[in-house]
């Protein structure tokens, strides 16, 4: 197996979780738009799946004997709150299209632990994406 290249992998999506967990956060305190208690609630609980996700990353990678980045990804907080859903969504269909790469990759680097790892944290975007879709039909 090849412990650097699936650090760097798994490095990259843990940046990607903690942009999105401070997020998801931020539109949890912000949001103001139709809903309001709900949505808002719903932002919440997504940060705390992105915090989850971004725990098992570093846990993994600290295990493989790399160094869990702390450098959060791009965060968008738009003054709109409808837009603060299109862009939660833009970003879950971004992750998804990411953590479908990441998985082939580390499965072709020999790692089925990661790999099983970022299976089910796809699931739990494919979620999101789907939820955020509904909101916004
Ligand atoms: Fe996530
Ligand atoms: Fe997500």
């Amino acid at each position: 197996m090849d412990k650097k290249k699936v650090i760097e992998i798994l490095n990259k999506a843990l940046t990607e979780e903690l942009g999105a967990l401070i997020q998801y956060m931020q539109h949890h305190y912000l949001y103001e738009g139709a809903n309001f208690v709900c949505v808002s609630e719903l932002m919440k609980e997504f940060s705390m799946t992105e915090m989850d996700h971004a725990y098992k990353l570093g846990e993994r990678i600290a295990m493989l004997d790399g160094i869990p980045t702390t450098k959060p990804g791009e965060i968008k907080v738009p003054k709109k709150s409808i837009d603060m859903l299109k862009a939660n969504l833009q970003d879950e269909l971004a992750a998804i299209e990411n953590y479908r790469k990441w998985i082939q990759e580390v499965a072709t680097l020999g790692d089925p632990v990661s790999r099983l790892m970022l299976e089910k944290i796809l699931g739990d975007e494919e979620e999101h994406a789907h939820e955020l879709e509904m909101l916004l039909a």
